[in-house]
């Protein structure tokens, strides 16, 4: 199948009578890796949220592989092949890496990779050292990759991914660069957001600049390289 596997049009988002979004709007084809770029409090997780159904007062239309989802409980739209990986990592610390992975364990679907522990150990070989270990024996970034291989044992057709590359190491940033690489080649349909411009764009396809809750900029990576004034208004200190 070819064609948009996510769109949004005029996303409105509400904490309580606070108004954050205004007429987002955003799409990712199939196989794509799109980039949510923006400052502190632009708005990324709150995009994020309202796509997977965790901002109650949402409005405006979202479409994911074909379904309207604006309306939809998060476990459903989980459930359609939509995986989700907040910003805080949430692994059992409990738990140990595999065990963490026997979690996330879902039936394999129509769309997407089939994802098993072995398979996700070649994505992250670092995890693969560790099956045995708990949780919170990790260190940041370990935690960060179980987390999304905990989610890819959902086997979602497409993944978002809030600010992947937040507080982690530079080898562990290159390793995460290669994993959602090689999501890619899988055919696995990929938004994240960052504000660390230089990772973006070695992952990312395009890029959509969020400020104050809007769209401010939309374009390939190379584009936005080319735009300073942009970069400059929007996403450097
Ligand atoms: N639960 C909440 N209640 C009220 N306002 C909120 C809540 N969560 C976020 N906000 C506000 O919504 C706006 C967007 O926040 P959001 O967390 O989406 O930004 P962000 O781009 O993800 O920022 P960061 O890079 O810091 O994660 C900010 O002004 C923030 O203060
Ligand atoms: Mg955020």
């Amino acid at each position: 199948m070819t064609g948009q596997m996510l769109t949004i049009e005029k996303l409105n988002s509400f904490y309580g009578r606070a108004h954050i979004l205004f007429d987002v709007a955003l799409e990712a084809a199939r196989g794509e890796v799109v980039a949510l770029l923006g400052r502190n409090g632009a708005g990324k997780s709150t995009t994020f949220r309202s796509i997977m159904g965790l901002v109650e007062s949402r409005r405006g239309h979202i479409a994911f592989a074909g379904q309207d989802i604006s309306r939809r409980p998060p476990h459903e739209i989980a459930r359609l092949g939509l995986g989700y990986v907040p910003e805080d990592r949430r692994i059992f610390t409990d738990l140990t890496v595999m065990e963490n992975l026997e979690v996330g364990r879902q039936p394999p679907r129509r769309e997407g990779a089939s994802w098993t522990p072995e398979r996700l150990f070649a994505l992250f070989p670092n995890l693969a050292e560790m099956r045995d270990r708990p949780g919170g024996r990790m260190s940041g970034g370990e935690q960060q990759m179980l987390t999304i291989a905990r989610t890819l044992m959902g086997n979602p057709a497409m993944i978002l991914l809030d600010e992947p590359s937040e507080g982690l190491a530079p080898r562990i940033i290159e390793m995460m660069a290669h994993a959602i690489l090689e999501l890619k080649k899988e055919g696995v349909t990929v938004i994240l957001s960052e504000q660390n411009l230089h990772f973006a764009s070695v992952v990312s396809d395009r890029a959509y600049v969020i400020e104050k809750g809007r769209i401010r900029y939309q374009g390939t990576m190379k584009e936005l390289a080319a735009d300073e004034d942009v970069r400059r208004a929007y996403l450097t200190l």
